[in-house]
């Protein structure tokens, strides 16, 4: 299969992401396309602005590059579009939130508490505030390699503790204190490496993340939690992370083998945030 040369890529940070300019998602061939998926596995996360997909036009995009999973809380979803997750401060004529709000604050990694988590993350914004709700991504490969070897010897073969009870029960918006059962028995705990291995290539990258994070195998959930935490806050250096300032019509994805990202907040007394939010299915970490 031939893949098109990329019109114009432009760094989204030094090694690493990328802006690729002069392609519609819509209209796009499939030369194109198969262009836009190789940057994205290169790069680890892409950009592109000035979209306006419809739903059906986000589902066909994001099928190239794999299977959509599907969303835990499907009351957060478009209608009609079940893979399709709204992140909104927005209501309905009867006042009920149209999406969740304030979904995605605090640094981690999509669905770490599925055996398989998401292999990517596609935002789409419909409508954004002039300031805040930035979205953060690090590079998590390159706060891997930036270790020295001693520690990454200590580090390589960690497994960690995630628990979808522990991260509802405990994160700061939108609490769930009582899950519904079926909601437990779907999403029962996991163990993932705390370093994982990127199938496309081989590379590894730092695979820590918060909200899940129940512990590590072999240490006391206190000291487990606190190393976690400790290279979460190592892999979010300045010097890792790229901070996305939104317009209306990005559409920003990035690979969650190989990043952590963050929403941040935004005065929502003032202004509106309309996100459409997809996800790939991903395998299960090594
Ligand atoms: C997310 O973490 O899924 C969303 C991040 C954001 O809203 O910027």
């Amino acid at each position: 299969m031939t893949t098109a040369v990329l019109p114009k890529i432009r760094e989204l940070k030094p090694g690493f992401g990328a802006e690729i300019e002069g392609v519609d998602i819509r209209t796009a061939d499939d030369a194109t396309l198969d262009g836009v998926v190789a940057t994205f596995h290169r790069h680890g996360a892409i950009l592109l602005r000035d979209q306006s997909p419809t739903p059906p036009d986000l589902m066909r995009f994001i099928g190239r590059f794999g299977e959509a999973e599907d969303h835990t809380l499907v009351e957060n979803t478009l209608p009609g579009f079940p893979k399709i997750y709204i992140l909104s401060n927005r209501v309905d004529e009867n006042g009920k939130p149209i999406g969740a709000h304030n979904d995605g604050i605090g640094w981690h990694t999509d669905y770490s508490y599925k055996a398989e988590p998401v292999m990517a993350t596609m935002l789409y914004a419909v409508e954004t505030p002039p300031e805040g709700a930035d979205t953060l991504l690090a590079d998590c490969c390159k706060a891997w390699n930036a270790l020295p070897p001693e520690r990454r010897a200590e580090l390589d073969g960690k497994i960690v503790h995630h628990s979808w009870r522990h991260f509802m029960a405990t994160r700061e918006y939108n609490r769930m204190e009582d899950p519904p059962e079926d909601l437990l028995r779907d999403n029962p705990d996991v163990f993932h490496p705390l370093v994982r291995t990127h199938p496309a290539d081989g590379r590894k990258a730092l695979f820590p993340s918060t909200g899940t994070v129940k512990g590590v195998v072999g240490m006391s959930d206190e000291e487990g939690v606190a190393l976690v935490e400790d290279l979460v806050a190592f892999a979010t250096r300045e010097a890792f992370v790229f901070r996305h300032k939104w317009r209306a019509g990005d559409v920003l994805m990035w690979d969650n083998r190989c990043t952590l990202h963050t929403g941040t907040l935004y005065d929502d007394t003032r202004y509106f945030r309309l996100m459409h939010r997809l996800w790939v299915k991903g395998d299960k970490p090594y």
